[in-house]
């Protein structure tokens, strides 16, 4: 068969998370040919190509006719990612997109039709998800804790420097789209997508986007997922499925270090057992789905309604808070007098 010509993938913004795991997993992977480099700022898209490949760009505009490129990587702020996904596949590349796809579910759901219309790959840039571990943990589920009842999930980070954009409400920050969209992808992950939400609580910070969050989903037959995520906390990355005969619990669940081995345990009968698996490098894997839905976007198509429907959740959290908040408010109104 005649080998594939890697796919030729334009970078939109110099973002730390891209110069620190996308961009070295790109310039590793023989399926991606890195041909440009986009940034605000000239020097540092210059430095960027030198260091990993590609002509460097002056703007994002000009990415987008940069001449026979398959694809745009888009690691900007949030509240940027709708308006450049839209533009990038509008101008006929296929996209990576970072967590969260968009802010809004309307967005998503409009991004994911128009890279369907335009046979296109739209893919959000979750890699936890190419883990081998929890394909493993879903035939644990299967095999070794008979039915399951409940589901737990928690990621969370320490507190991020002043300036960072986590904490700019208008560029798309707070918590609940950083890393509360992890338990949530997780909840999906094992229990399906159509979740309704319960209950939600979320605890807004001074600059006016919120912190930590506390999330209650249900399935239609009854199983519960309790998530957590904040902001302000000690790092905490793990995952539990709690069945009928026995426990499954994953720590380091959504971002393992390549070379460190799964921390997957299971409870049963008093006893808790290590499943023994190899270190998995979760980046270079989500590199490798990329460039199969570029050659083949049909395939990820299944993928791109969980997104859809991922946005449709984040929503929904967000609504079930709002809701929370109002009868904390009304809760704590001052009684008039004799009131
Ligand atoms: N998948 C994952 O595991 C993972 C992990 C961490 C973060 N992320 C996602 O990656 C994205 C970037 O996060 P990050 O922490 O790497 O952010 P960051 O370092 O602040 O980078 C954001 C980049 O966006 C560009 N940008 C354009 N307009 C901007 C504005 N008004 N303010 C600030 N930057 C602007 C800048 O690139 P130029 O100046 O070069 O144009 C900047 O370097 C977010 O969507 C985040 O959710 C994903």
């Amino acid at each position: 068969m005649r080998p594939q010509r890697p796919v030729r993938v334009g970078v939109m913004g110099c973002a730390e998370f891209a110069l620190r795991r996308m961009l070295p997993a790109m310039a590793d992977s023989p399926d991606i040919e890195l041909a440009a480099v986009a940034s605000r700022r000239p020097a540092t898209a210059r430095e960027v190509a030198a260091r990993f490949g590609g002509s460097p760009v002056r703007d994002y505009e000009r990415l987008l006719d940069f001449p026979d490129l398959d694809a745009v990587y888009i690691p900007l702020p949030n509240a940027l990612h709708a308006e450049w996904v839209l533009r990038a596949l509008d101008a006929g590349h296929h996209v990576l997109a970072e967590k969260p796809l968009t802010t809004r579910a309307g967005l998503t759901r409009e991004a994911v039709r128009r890279a369907e219309g335009r046979g296109l790959a739209l893919v959000e840039n979750f890699l936890f998800v190419h883990h081998p571990q929890h394909a493993r943990v879903r035939r644990l589920l299967q095999d070794e804790i008979g039915e399951l009842r409940q589901m737990s999930a928690v990621f969370a980070i320490p507190p991020r420097p002043a300036d960072d954009i986590r904490h700019r409400p208008d560029l798309g920050g707070g918590a609940l789209l950083d890393v509360g969209v992890y338990p949530l992808r997780a909840a999906q992950h094992f229990l399906g997508t159509g979740l309704t939400v319960v209950g939600a609580a979320l605890r807004q910070g001074p600059t006016g986007v919120d912190v930590e969050g506390s999330v209650l989903l249900r399935r239609a037959d009854g199983v519960c997922a309790q998530l957590s995520f904040g902001m302000e906390h000690a790092y905490t990355s793990r995952y539990e499925l709690w069945g009928s005969a026995g426990r499954i619990t994953v720590n380091r669940a959504f971002t393992p270090p390549a070379d460190q081995r799964p921390d997957v345990t299971v409870e049963r009968d008093g006893a808790v057992r290590g499943i023994a698996l190899p270190a998995a490098d979760q980046c270079a894997a989500a590199v490798a789905a990329f460039a199969a839905a570029v050659r083949d976007p049909e395939s990820c198509r299944a993928a791109a309604q969980r997104s859809a429907d991922l946005a449709r959740l984040t929503d929904d959290v967000r609504a079930a808070a709002a809701e929370d908040a109002r009868h904390i408010t009304a809760a704590v109104v001052p009684q008039g007098p004799g009131g």
